[in-house]
């Protein structure tokens, strides 16, 4: 399956194409010779930007509505050979202040869409993106598919039911589905105008505003960081295919810790400095402790494999923000 010729004059759907991710596949997706077309609220408290689409607004179409609307997502649908369900509320802390908005995006919201799919355009090629968080804190590193399931906060639970209708509408409906759960990820286009959404996010809004960044606990926490162009690529070999149907795949990279994360920052941006601060009220309940990803699975069976290397991509990154930080401060 090569991917650099699948996608010429198809047809695909992106929900949630003006945030972070969604943005940076539509794009590629362009590249690749696609028709795109995104769904998105436009959700303030989100990654939501129309920045994201600059130098491509003109080339796709953009239906601005609610992933619970059930005739607008029959008009998106329709026609559609690819469907990359990027839709979602990420925030961990938001679900546990506003529960409902979340459950109603990450479970009910994806409940329409799937039905919509099924009675308008079941042969629809659907990529769910999942999270890394319904694990919970991990029993033991890598964590793989197969680790249990305890999400210690409201996103988690709903991103759980969401994967699950993506896979039950395999099952019993035959319908091609996959689900990513996908981990840290970084790059251009991501909101970082508050720590609202990811703390990567955060880290970037004080460096660019010259204050120190800040990390939460004692800074051992291990984590793992995928480049958004690699998310991408992910996303873009389980649409297309088939062994990926009805399959659950972690994404993942080399683990690092937030201390040594933060030490290259500073290093890559060549100046600045961080400080090692308490948990914020109400984040240490919900925080997973260390985690990283066995991606071996999606390695055998897709031929997926992380390629952009942390210090290239935070350098890309950094030099996005600073020609651009009048969208996103
Ligand atoms: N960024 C990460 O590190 C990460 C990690 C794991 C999983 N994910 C998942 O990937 C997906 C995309 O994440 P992102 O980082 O691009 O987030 P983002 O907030 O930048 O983008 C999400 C998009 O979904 C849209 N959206 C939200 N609610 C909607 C609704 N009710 N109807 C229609 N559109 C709606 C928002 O307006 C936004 O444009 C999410 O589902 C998230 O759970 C992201």
């Amino acid at each position: 399956m090569d991917i650099e010729t699948i996608y010429e004059n198809q047809k695909a759907l992106i929900t949630g194409g003006l945030g972070f991710i969604g943005s940076n596949l539509a794009r590629k997706l362009l590249d690749l010779g696609a028709e795109v077309t995104i769904y998105d609220n436009a959700d303030p408290e989100s990654g939501a930007n129309l920045f994201n689409l600059e130098g491509i607004r003109h080339r796709v179409k953009v239906i601005e509505a609610d992933i619970q609307d059930e005739a607008r997502l029959t008009e998106a649908v329709q026609g559609q050979k690819y469907l990359f369900n990027l839709a979602g509320e990420m925030s961990h802390i938001g679900s546990m202040q506003d529960p409902f908005k979340d459950l109603n995006v990450n479970a009910v919201g994806q409940l329409k869409l799937l039905e919509v799919c099924r009675m308008t355009n079941p042969g629809i090629n659907i990529v769910f993106a999942g999270t890394r968080q319904v694990y919970g804190r991990p029993t033991y590193l890598p964590v793989d598919e197969k680790h249990l399931l305890t999400p210690l906060d409201n996103n988690g639970v709903s991103k759980r039911a969401g994967e699950m209708y993506h896979i039950v509408y395999n099952r019993v409906h035959d319908m091609a589905t996959c689900v990513l759960r996908m981990t840290n990820t970084y790059g251009p286009r991501m909101r970082i105008r508050d720590a609202r959404l990811t703390f990567i996010g955060w880290w970037f809004h004080r460096l660019l505003r010259g204050r120190p960044i800040q990390i939460f606990g004692d800074g051992s926490q291990i984590r793992d960081f995928n480049h958004v162009d690699d998310v991408v690529d992910a996303l873009l070999r389980c649409a297309s295919n088939a062994l990926a149907h009805g399959k659950i795949y972690n994404l993942g990279a080399e683990p690092i810790s937030l201390l040594h994360l933060a030490q290259l920052l500073i290093d890559v941006h060549g100046s600045g400095r961080y400080e090692v601060v308490p948990f914020p009220e109400g984040r240490k309940r919900i925080d997973i402790g260390d985690y990283y990803g066995d991606y071996s699975l999606i390695k055998k069976e897709v031929g997926w494999q992380p390629h952009v290397s942390l210090r290239h991509g935070l350098k890309t990154m950094l030099e996005y923000y600073y020609q651009h930080k009048e969208h996103y401060l």
